[in-house]
């Protein structure tokens, strides 16, 4: 354990534009550094580098971080190894840490943290240390090996994918973890899914013989697992439940580790399954990832899109296939941009991925690929499947059919195709159509540009924005204005952890003026909100008076609590008002 003071330290003495520049030039742009991203393929720079707090962020992928991360997801390293690295090139020391714990930074919030002994951090340790343990399970387990030789799975994968084997055991991870018992690991493994309660108030290993396929975040850290019986069995697939590491709508299977084949294929293929990803990478095709039985969400297109300019789902050739896709489809239009593409495509019935290409080889499933259905094409067909439209009655149920979903459709140039090629079966004219679906074309002029910049921020917003730029703001605030706020808003609970967090850690506040603070706050449900909201320091320029800007928007949160307090008491009959309330309207009503 390094001290928690001494990364402070560290942080304030090495100068990030030098760490990263050993590794990715960076150019200067205003008061930033910026550089093609490291992280995902582009050819304009959206990684950009604020030497003012230390920070970087790619308004492509998101990536987001300090010093150390920067080491850690770009060579791969772990925290202490890229603390050491750090240190080293400043000469610094790294102290052995005292036994009294560093102050627990996950421990403030709300009700569930505040008898919280484990951290994020805990979660992590033990979902790594499980993996490991797998693994080595798995290579000295007979039946398992079978199962998967006869799958035609090589050892050389299997370790690739770091797939490992729980065994047939109800406590097998009492042998891993020596303090099986005490009250930390056993809430550890519970928070991480791994454990069950059982009726007896013991906990039970939650995969007992099954494969197991982990599953990494976007930083390449392991946040749950996929688990298979051995041949037949229910169910397939156990997976971890969600957890406070593991939202399942949201992760992508292999996405972390396929993130430079997609960039140098420049697509990426969506499949159903792990064995499907596994198999396709065997046999060569790298650029391949799965969602985790789940149907395909806008998070999950949005994040593929960050990384690529092209998506191919593919899908099984049975009418399962055809529901899944269709469904993927309607998710799809709302988020295509023009320059990006969505591809479908349908495998032979019977057929997935796996097989498929198990059988067939590399080169036909390639061929499959590029006989894949444009969205345009795969749209339109599926809406005049059935339909005669030699006939007045089906034109129109055409129509009818298109327009609920030609309306998802926000890039210009993609929706004026589908209009004309929708015109044409029907033998419309174009204009006629638009009028019957009612939709605008916008011109391309105004055509949204693709960076998520420039939005109008909420007062809570700004404020958040504030403090994380510098924390001595948290001094000066009346905490009241924020306790007494009854607004169930996203931003305010951000905001109220945020002020929590600075107050119950005034070394942070007195010395964090020069560096993030977002990786002292472990908090996992705010975090990426709160690494965009940062972001947005990255567009100031020097001109921005931010002690006026704090006291304004105070000024403004104040004024806007004493209109919300107003309408509440106005809202009451006047025969309901207690005196006491009489004369606060009156107060509010004078101010
Ligand atoms: P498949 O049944 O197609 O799995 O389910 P697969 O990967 O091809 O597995 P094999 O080839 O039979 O071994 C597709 C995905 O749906 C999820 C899993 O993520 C799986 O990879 N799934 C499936 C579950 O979560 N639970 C299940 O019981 C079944
Ligand atoms: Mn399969």
């Amino acid at each position: 354990m390094i001290p928690q003071s001494f990364i402070h330290d560290l942080l304030t003495h090495i100068n990030i534009i030098d760490a990263i520049d050993r590794h990715v030039t960076l150019k200067k742009a205003g008061a930033n550094y910026i550089a093609c991203c490291p992280f995902h393929g582009e050819k304009t720079p959206s990684f950009t580098v604020s030497p003012t707090k230390q920070f970087y962020h790619c308004f492509g992928c998101g990536a987001h971080g300090n010093a150390i991360n920067f080491l850690m997801e770009y060579n791969g390293l772990s925290f202490i190894e890229a603390v050491e690295n750090l240190a080293s090139s400043v000469g610094m020391q790294i102290p052995e840490q005292q036994s009294s714990t560093p102050t627990n930074l996950r421990s403030l919030h709300n009700e569930r943290d505040k008898e919280a002994i484990c951290t994020a951090q805990d979660l992590f340790e033990a979902m790594r240390a499980a993996t490991q343990f797998y693994r080595e399970q798995l290579k000295r387990s007979e039946k398992p090996i079978a199962y998967l030789k006869k799958r035609g799975l090589t050892g050389k994968t299997a370790a690739r994918f770091g797939i490992g084997y729980a065994p047939d055991d109800w406590q097998h991870l009492s042998t891993l973890f020596t303090d099986y018992n005490s009250k930390k690991t056993s809430q550890t493994l519970a928070r991480a899914g791994l454990v069950i309660a059982g009726k007896d108030g013991k906990q039970y290993d939650r995969f007992r013989d099954r494969i197991m396929f982990p599953i990494l975040n976007q930083k390449g850290q392991v946040i749950a697992f996929g688990g298979r019986v051995i041949d037949q069995g229910e169910p397939k697939y156990l997976n971890s439940p969600e957890t406070e590491l593991f939202v399942k709508g949201q992760e992508i299977y292999n996405l972390f580790s396929a993130r430079k084949s997609i960039r140098d294929a420049e697509c990426v293929i969506v499949v159903e399954g792990y064995m499907d990803v596994v198999s396709l990478s065997q046999h060569g095709i790298d650029h391949v990832v799965a969602t985790l039985g789940t149907a395909i969400t806008d998070i999950h297109i949005q994040k593929l899109l960050r990384h690529t300019d092209k998506i191919i789902f593919c899908f099984d050739g049975d009418s399962a296939g055809n529901k899944a896709a269709w469904r993927a489809l309607k998710n799809s239009l709302a988020q295509l941009t023009d320059g990006k593409a969505i591809n479908f495509l349908f495998l032979p019935e019977n057929e997935d991925p796996d097989s498929f290409i198990s059988q067939n080889g590399k080169e036909a499933f390639e061929q499959q690929i590029m006989q894949s259905l444009p969205l345009s094409e795969f749209l339109l067909r599926g809406l005049s499947r059935n339909l005669n439209l030699q006939t007045d009655e089906d034109r129109a149920k055409l129509i009818r059919d298109a327009k609920p979903l030609l309306q998802l459709v926000k890039a210009p140039a993609l929706a004026l195709m589908l209009v004309k090629r929708l015109s044409a079966l029907c033998s419309l004219d174009q204009r006629e159509l638009e009028t019957l679906l009612q939709i605008k074309q916008t011109a391309p002029a105004h055509a949204q540009k693709n960076l998520p910049r420039k939005q109008p921020t909420s007062l809570y917003h700004r404020l958040i924005l504030l403090l994380l730029y510098n924390p001595k703001y948290c001094l000066g605030l009346n905490k009241a204005l924020l306790t007494q706020c009854k607004d169930s808003n996203e931003e305010l609970g951000m905001l109220k952890i945020l002020v929590d967090f600075l107050d119950n850690n005034p070394d942070i506040v007195n010395s964090a003026s020069t560096v993030s603070i977002i990786p002292y706050l472990q908090d996992h449900h705010y975090r990426s909100q709160l690494e965009k909201i940062e972001s947005e320091i990255l567009d100031w320029d020097n001109a921005i008076d931010l002690e006026t800007e704090f006291t304004d928007t105070v000024k403004k949160l104040q004024e806007m609590q004493h209109k919300m307090r107003m309408t509440e008491l106005h809202n009451k009959p006047l025969s309901l008002l207690t005196d006491e309330e009489k004369r606060e309207l009156q107060r509010l009503a004078m101010y």
